[in-house]
This record gives structure tokens, sequence and C-alpha cells, in this order.
């Protein structure tokens, strides 16, 4: 990009997670530049979002959520290139399937060194620049799995109830500060984590107790995979129309599920529990 920070006047400045090609982050990064963002597409691997190369709309930079390092390395780029940044878009997060008692501690500490300990260590990095402009937004994204958590995903759903209750204190703690705080609640939306959710699945020791539910197990690594799943793109474009507004909801929920699992909410444990026995095969 070119774009120095007086020719970046007036346009907001974009950080997002995991924008690898085919996943949300990559179409949310499409979708900030499309409203005139200056949107900074990060990855873990900057080939993997290589199609971003356009150097007037995205500044690619290689960020690993795991990596305290990587973080601060990226950032002082950013900050160094634009002055500021306007929204952080903590998205980067990896699936877990299996069940609690065997999953092994380390894929437990990976799933939540990315998907909690990721957005904690970018908000701690961004939050002292919002405060000293009395400005920003910070979008969490979170799952609806997290609202009625059921079975084989324990891992998974535990790191995003953890992210959506952390983004609520957040939301509190940083009002006095000026600065927005959003939970963004994809229902089943297509990318690629059906895939890396396989894949991740595949080095998982074999089940001791479990076996006779792996294709449950399989079964629900793409469950959000389905033909009905909301295409990235929409997705995106709706979470952004929701993050832009001037004020924006605290809370943004959208895709196929996030109606079920809402109500799920609501219900008695025992009917929840009836529920998805019949339907997780369990
Ligand atoms: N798709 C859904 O139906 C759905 C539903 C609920 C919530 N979500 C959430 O939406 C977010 C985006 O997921 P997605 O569906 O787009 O899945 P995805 O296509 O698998 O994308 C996940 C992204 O996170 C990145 N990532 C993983 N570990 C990372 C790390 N340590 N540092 C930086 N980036 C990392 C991945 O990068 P690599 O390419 O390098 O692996 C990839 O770019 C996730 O937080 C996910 O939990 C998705």
């Amino acid at each position: 990009m070119t774009s120095t920070e007086t020719e970046s006047y007036g346009r907001q400045v974009v950080v997002i997670t995991g924008c690898s090609a085919g996943g949300i982050g990559h179409a949310l990064a499409r979708a900030f530049a499309a409203e005139d963002c200056l949107v900074v597409a990060s990855a873990r691997s900057v080939s993997s979002m290589a199609d971003l190369d356009d150097e007037n709309t995205f500044f690619l930079q290689e960020l690993d959520v795991r990596s305290e390092e990587s973080v601060q390395h990226a950032l002082s780029n950013v900050l160094e290139r634009f002055g500021r940044i306007d929204i952080l878009v903590n998205n980067a997060g990896v699936q877990c399937v299996g069940p609690v008692a065997e999953v092994p501690l380390s894929a437990v500490q990976t799933t939540f060194d990315t998907n909690l300990y990721g957005p904690m260590r970018l908000i701690q990095a961004v939050v002292p620049h919002m405060v000293s402009r009395r400005k920003g937004k910070i979008v969490n994204v979170g799952s609806v799995t997290a609202l009625a958590p059921g079975p084989w995903s324990g891992v998974y759903t535990a790191s995003k109830a953890a992210l959506h209750s952390l983004t609520d204190s957040l939301r509190l703690e940083l009002r006095p500060f000026g600065i927005d705080v959003i939970t963004v609640v994809p229902g089943a939306i297509r990318s690629n984590i059906g895939n890396s959710g396989m894949a991740t699945y595949n080095q998982m020791p074999e089940w001791k107790l479990y076996k006779p539910f792996e294709a449950a197990m399989r079964e629900r690594i793409f469950l959000s995979q389905r033909p009905n799943a909301t295409p990235s793109e929409v997705f995106a474009k709706k979470t952004v129309a929701a993050v832009l507004k001037k004020n924006p909801p605290r809370w943004f929920s959208y895709g196929p599920f996030s109606t079920l699992l809402s109500i799920m909410y609501h219900l008695p444990l025992f009917i929840r529990d009836f529920v998805f026995r019949k339907l997780m095969k369990c």
C-alpha cells in the first residue's frame, strides 16, 4: 500500500486477523475495503491471502495470534504506516473436535491460545493506543455454539464461551474511554473451518472410550458447512454494515443456527439435552 498517514486521512484503519482465502476473515477484508476502509489483512502466512495484494486497498501483514512477538511486530508496522488503528477484528480461530474426557491437554491449550489468548494479546496491544485517541472499535468473533454447548466440540465451545464472557466485561470497561466492543456471532458460514478442523482431528490420538462415536464426531466437524451455510461474503457484508454504524450493536449474530441456538439457550437443560442426544447421536 502506498498511502501515508496523511493520504489515509478520513479512512478507517481496520486490522483483521486470520484472513486466509476462503474464510470469514478474508471476506471481511474485502467487505471493509468495499466501504473505503484501509484494511490491514493479516494471516500466519501472507501467501494464504495473495489475492489481496492490491497496494491501494490492503496492507498485508504476517501475524500469528499465538505469538506475542508477532502481534507486536505487525501492530507496530501498522502504526508506523498509518499512525492509528480504528477497528480491530479478532477473527482468527480454530476448531477442536473430540470428547472432553480424552482430548489431549496440548490440543486444549492450542485452542485456547488461539481463540481466547490470541484476541487478548491483540486487545492488550491496541487498547492503550485507542484510549489515547478516545476512539476505536474492538470486534471479537465468537460462535453460536457457545449459546448451547453440545457434544464433541466442548473445547472449542468453551473457548468461544470464554471469549463471549470476556467481551461482555471488556465492553463495560472500555466504555469510559469511548471504545465500542462488539461480539460478532456467526451461525453456519461457508469457510475452511471444516477442512482445517478435520486436519486437526486427524492429529488426535485414537479414542479409548469413544471409538463408537467416531462417525458422529467427524460429522460434527462439518456441521457448519452444509449446503445451507451462508456464503462468507454475505455474512461479511452484513457484519461490516453493523460494525461501521455510528452506534454499533453490542451483539451481532447471523447465519443458520443463530435463531435455533438462541432459543436453545433459554430451554431447560433436560429439553436441550434431549434435542442434542437425538441430533448428535450421543
Ligand atoms: N464458519 C463458521 O460457520 C463459523 C461459525 C462460528 C464461528 N466461526 C468463527 O469465525 C472465525 C473465522 O473462522 P472461519 O470459519 O473463517 O474458518 P477458517 O476458514 O478456518 O479461517 C480461520 C482463520 O484463522 C486463522 N488462524 C488459525 N490459527 C491462527 C493463528 N495462530 N494466528 C493467526 N491466524 C490463525 C487461519 O489461518 P490458517 O489459514 O493459517 O490456518 C484462518 O485464516 C473463527 O474464529 C471461527 O471460530 C466460524
